[in-house]
């Protein structure tokens, strides 16, 4: 299938119709291709009025059917009734017609594959021909993975022992980065420069001498802190808020004894004692309550793993299912109900045929005991039960459909409850998954992970685990995000300060990147792209704003520098009928915020349930926001509006401090700092089952943010905007979808510009746009400037004598109340740190900068990193009751 067709407004129609079915949300707004009930006023995709098939409850959808005709070239009439399927569920080895006429045989026997599939085999199925040689077994008979050359490496790769390729850079580097550790045996033993310390292990580092005994663990197995008589910190003292390590480390008080390890050698949590209330289960290391249903629950939930240890979850005690004779009443012999008293010894020692247990006649020969379905005789009496798709009814004897549907998660895309089962499909772009067809595989280009680690950004293959390197010599990126389209990637730098753009070269690793803004940015944390208007949104924890920038004309604007405290992740959703921008804030008032694209509607959507929201996402498929919270230890999920709130998985284990998210096709990617992994698990909440985790990249170095690059990720949608800036003299931003009537954008001016009347020309207000040459022949759509304009900070050098006098005065005034503030910043900053500078390195994102020295990125890389919002409760083992 061609790539322009996968996200065509139908398919677009599709994913909102689709979110609207399972959770409605929106009632009352059906989009252009979308049908809306009669009675409940819910919107269906518009391809489902007349199909034969009631999708609406009153069934409005197929009332007044003309008979149709399906395209031909799209579409497939199913043989009974008028339904029209895309033809691209012809002979997919499911039936998609109520009547199966999709896969009759004759049909399909004569069908071959099209020329972007593979075949299976003669008469087999056919799948996207990018899923050969993926490493992933695709066909029932695993041919698409037989006679696969093993990929040649580059020149500039390295080839592992296990045919991975990796950049030849990270060849004897001390990561294990083939997996197998091939690229670090045979390798010449690593000296150090003059002045640093060689960690010992097997990950070669090199640190500062100065780094030793100093409290903190540097080196990977801790070579650094291991026989130091004197700690420099002997004759340190805490303050009374703080409680001392045996290694003189200062440490927040409520942090002894909460179950997690913050000392470097483990003395806060040692003879550690607390209370858990009966309701709750204490973990072995008896520091850590769990609420009761987490014991023995699948879920790792202990930090010591102790809830889900064999010697208090025994494996699950066999059972006879309820249609089933136990012959020996322990479970270890089960025959079907209907076997008994058939006067046939099938249990092997008569037990099924006793005379006690068997009556004389048989009630089921009566009307079939006034069962619905099947009727047994047993030794209980009779009993019904229900074939399967259907359950039996509170009369213990009728039986009615069970609409899969309404179960989450059964299908991963479209589903469609038919009596006695269900059937899943899959929107454009993604075929079912032939080893499990309630899932969707994305059909294209493979999916990558793109990940950046502080020093470079990595891709790594979904399904084939390919690994690249894509961008080299960073100093400590941090957020990132990317341009499907322009084959551009865009990052945070919280050392240089920066928003950097680079290209992405295919097979290439790039070492250039270009600043995009440097002035008045400290520590730009979450980053977003806007791929559709071309706008990149980020957040900063340092000045504590959110603000925008426009690629094209590279006008800058504060889109919010109030109520802000600790924002981090922000993620843009420019789509027709959305247009919102989302983001957290893990300080004093940890949320989850949401405005329009042009910062206005602004409004908090969550505040329960969140503490330390690192990560935050969209599924642009299920219309629902994804978080990781690090002090909760959760990945959690709502709608766009922040209701209808699900935790997906709670897990001490697997999110000891999550810091980014992304979801695609099934799945939920995250990144942990202290895991330094990436894993996945399913972003559907198995009500029944906990879902497993899974590994998707392990033995990382400290992993930041992770972004899946697909360009389904980037779903189309047109320009707000147009051509000419949406006729704006600076910046042009999209609106929100908030009622039908929204505008689709607004004209905003850039940080000290004002808006003139007509609502698209801004002004400066000290003179004409000083950013314009005199006898530029550019417009003013078309601005010179470079990076931003950004009249307030240097008071400009006005020839108008008055206005320089009073920018002087005011300049007098502002200097005067920084110097005021930094005093007592000082002050305040001294009393809480005492002269523990380290505590700072605490706190959530340990990349903040502190005021004493630049490496406090490199060095508190493996602490267990954070910190106590000021106003928070202690949360010692209390904070379980969150967990
Ligand atoms: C179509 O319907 C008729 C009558 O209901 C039935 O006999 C026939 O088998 C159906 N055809 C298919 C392909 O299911
Ligand atoms: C070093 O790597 C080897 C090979 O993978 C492994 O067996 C060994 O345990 C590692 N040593 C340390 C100290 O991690
Ligand atoms: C929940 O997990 C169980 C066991 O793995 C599985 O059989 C069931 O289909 C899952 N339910 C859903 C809705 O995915
Ligand atoms: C960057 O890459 C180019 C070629 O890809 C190479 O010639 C150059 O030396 C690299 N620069 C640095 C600083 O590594
Ligand atoms: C911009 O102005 C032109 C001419 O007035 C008009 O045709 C066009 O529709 C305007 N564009 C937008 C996006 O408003
Ligand atoms: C415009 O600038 C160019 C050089 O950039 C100069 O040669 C020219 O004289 C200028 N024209 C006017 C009208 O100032």
């Amino acid at each position: 299938m061609g790539i322009d067709l996968m996200m065509s407004p139908r398919t677009l129609a599709f994913l909102f119709s689709l979110t609207v079915l399972r959770f409605t949300v929106v009632a009352g707004i059906c989009g252009s291709s979308e049908f809306m009930c009669e009675s409940d006023k819910k919107c269906i995709p518009a391809l489902w009025k007349c199909d034969d098939h009631p999708d609406c409850d009153d069934g409005s959808d197929e009332k007044e059917c003309a008979p149709r005709s399906c395209d031909k070239d799209t579409m497939f009439k199913c043989h009974n009734g008028t339904a029209c399927i895309p033809i691209r569920w012809e002979c997919d080895g499911e039936e998609d017609c109520d009547d199966g006429s999709d896969e009759d045989s004759v049909l399909c026997a004569g069908k071959t594959c099209t020329t972007e599939q593979f075949s299976c085999g003669e008469g087999q199925m056919c799948i996207p021909a990018t899923w050969q040689c993926d490493t992933s077994k695709d066909c029932p008979d695993g041919s698409d993975e037989v006679n696969c050359e093993t990929r040649s490496c580059l020149a500039e790769e390295f080839s592992c022992a296990n045919g991975q390729c990796i950049t030849v850079r990270w060849y004897c580097d001390g990561d294990n980065d083939c997996g197998d550790n091939s690229d670090e045996a045979n390798c010449a033993p690593p000296t150090c420069p003059p002045g640093e310390f060689l960690c010992s292990g097997n990950a070669t580092r090199c640190i500062p001498e100065a780094w030793l005994c100093d409290g903190d663990i540097d080196c990977h197995d801790q070579s650094d802190e291991r026989g130091c008589t004197s700690t420099p910190g002997r004759d340190q003292t805490c303050s009374n808020t703080e409680f001392m390590c045996a290694n003189y480390e200062c440490i927040h008080k409520s942090w002894k004894c909460d179950g997690e390890v913050d000392c470097v050698d483990g003395s806060d949590e040692v003879d550690c004692h607390v209370n858990c209330r009966q309701d709750q289960f204490t973990c072995k290391s008896g520091n850590q309550c769990l609420a009761g249903y987490q014991e023995c629950d699948g879920v790792l939930d202990c930090y010591d793993g102790s809830d889900e240890s064999p010697d208090i979850c025994p494996a699950e005690t066999q059972k006879c299912k309820d249609d089933e004779f136990d012959c020996t009443l322990d479970g270890t012999n089960c025959i079907p109900l209907s076997l008994v008293c058939n006067k046939i010894n099938d249990c092997g020692s008569g037990e099924d045929e006793q005379k006690a247990l068997c009556r004389a006649e048989d009630p089921c020969l009566l009307d079939n005991g006034g069962c619905d379905h099947k009727c047994v005789n047993t030794h209980r009496g009779l009993q019904c039960s229900c074939n399967a798709g259907y359950e039996l009814g509170e009369d213990g004897k009728s039986c009615t459909d069970i609409d899969e549907c309404k179960i989450s998660g059964m299908c991963s895309q479209l589903c469609r409850n038919t009596i006695g089962s269900f059937r899943c499909h899959c929107v454009e772009g993604y075929v079912r998954d032939p080893n499990n067809h309630r899932f969707c595989k994305v059909a294209g280009k493979e999916p990558h992970l793109l990940f950046s680690n502080r020093y470079d950004m990595r891709k790594v293959g979904l399904h084939s685990g390919t690994y690249h390197s894509v961008l080299d010599k960073l100093k400590a990126a941090i957020g990132l995000d990317y341009d499907y389209l322009e084959n551009k990637v865009y990052y945070t730098d919280v050392a240089l300060e920066q928003v950097m753009e680079a290209d992405m070269i295919e097979g290439q690793v790039n070492n250039r990147s270009t600043v995009l803004v440097k002035n008045s940015v400290n520590t730009p944390d979450g980053l977003a792209l806007d791929w559709i208007h071309k706008n990149l949104y980020w957040t900063d924890t340092g000045m504590d704003t959110i603000e925008v920038l426009s690629l094209s004309t590279k006008y800058r604007k504060t889109l919010f520098n109030t109520d802000l405290d600790e924002p981090r992740a922000i993620v843009v959703d420019p789509r027709e009928n959305q247009g919102w921008i989302y983001w957290t804030d893990w300080g004093t008032h940890p949320k989850i915020e949401r405005a329009g694209m042009d910062g206005s509607h602004r409004s908090i959507i969550v505040k329960d349930d969140v503490l330390w929201p690192n990560g935050l996402t969209i599924d642009y498929m299920l219309n629902r926001l994804f978080w990781v919270d690090a002090k909760l230890h959760t990945i959690g999920s709502s709608d766009l509006g922040g209701l209808h709130h699900e935790v997906i998985l709670s897990s001490g284990h697997y999110l000891k401090h999550p810091f980014a998210v992304t979801v695609f096709e099934d799945w939920v990617y995250w990144t942990d700092w202290e895991t330094e992994s990436i894993h996945s698990v399913r972003k559907f909440k198995n009500t029944t089952h906990p879902n497993p985790v899974r590994n998707s990249v392990i033995g990382l170095q400290s992993p930041m943010d992770v972004r899946v690059y697909h360009e389904l990720k980037q779903p189309k949608a047109s320009n707000r905007c147009g051509v000419s800036n949406g006729n704006c003299s600076h910046l042009c931003l999209p609106s929100p979808k908030y009622s039908e009537k929204s505008a689709s954008f607004s004209c905003q001016c850039p940080n000290g510009m004002t808006m003139m009347s007509d609502g698209r020309t801004c002004l400066s207000p000290v003179k004409a746009p000083p950013v314009l040459k005199k006898n530029t022949t550019a417009t003013e759509n078309v601005p010179v400037v470079s990076d931003h304009v950004e009249p307030i900070t240097e008071p400009a050098g006005s020839s108008d004598q008055q206005v320089g006098k009073i920018a002087g005065i005011v300049v007098g005034i502002l200097s005067a109340l920084v110097i005021v503030a930094a005093l007592i910043g000082f002050f305040v900053y001294r009393s809480l740190m005492r002269r523990n500078i380290k505590c700072l390195n605490f706190d959530n994102p340990v990349y903040r900068k502190t005021t004493e020295d630049t490496f406090s990125l490199e060095k508190n890389q493996y602490q267990p990193s954070r910190t106590l919002p000021p106003t928070l409760e202690p949360l010692t083992s209390g904070s379980n009751e969150y967990v």
